[in-house]
């Protein structure tokens, strides 16, 4: 039995990619995970009740009002006094100084909603970045768990899945379908591969290794 990976999630609003992990840990699908903390840089934020209805405990470090290095600081002091294996960032709209990426690397992954390299990077987040895949035409979009590295949504990809654009699609519409059929099934599957040992990072190539019997 390996020793149980104790997981930080990083968070800034409503929470649903928090859920969906959550949700995989009460399918049985993550036996080898402990949720740790959750770490939001909003006290208003709505995955904070989602934390607290999963007996995770939470932990707010605001991002107004703060420098970036500052922020930096405390989010890895809080992290590593908490021993925190792998760090999750879903949903988090903070983008860190580099010193965050030394520590915790190859030990920090991110969801983006789209298939990387396309619309991403500062800027690309939430809501535009649909926005942005329907004004440029694409026909497919999805979306991306990733290594988080100092280059924003630009680490070595460990999983990707697509969905199809829809007539009469809205940003909402599609951020929705995003959601529901991309992201809150590759994440959970991403953080099961981590705590178990599965993923192997050669320059940008992540190879996901068999299952041992
Ligand atoms: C999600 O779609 C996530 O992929 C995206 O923001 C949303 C947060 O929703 N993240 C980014 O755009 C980061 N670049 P949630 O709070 O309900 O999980």
């Amino acid at each position: 039995m390996l020793k149980k990976t104790r997981v930080a999630v990083l968070v800034s609003g409503g929470g649903t990619n928090l859920q969906a992990l959550i949700d995989s840990r009460d399918r049985g699908e993550l036996p080898n995970v402990e949720f740790a903390l959750v770490v939001s840089s909003a006290a208003d934020a709505y995955a904070l009740t989602r934390a607290e209805n999963a007996g995770i405990p939470s932990l707010v470090i605001e991002r107004k009002g703060k420098k970036r290095e500052t922020f930096t600081r405390l989010l890895c002091r809080a992290l590593q006094d908490a021993e925190i294996d792998l760090v999750v960032f879903a949903g988090f709209m903070v983008i860190l100084s580099p010193e965050f990426f030394e520590t915790f690397e190859n030990r920090a992954i991110n969801v983006h909603p789209a298939l990387i390299p396309s619309f991403c990077g500062e800027g690309y987040y939430g809501l535009h970045v649909h926005e942005e895949a329907l004004a440029y035409g694409v026909k497919l979009t999805g979306a991306t768990v990733h290594f988080a590295t100092a280059v924003t949504d630009g680490g070595p990809i460990i999983l990707q899945k697509s969905v199809e654009i829809e007539e009469g699609d809205t940003p909402e519409t599609l951020q929705r379908r995003v959601m529901e059929t991309c992201e809150w099934i590759i994440l959970p599957q991403a953080v099961r591969l981590f705590s178990e040992g599965r993923l192997s990072v050669e320059g940008r190539i992540v190879r996901i290794l068999e299952e041992s019997k």
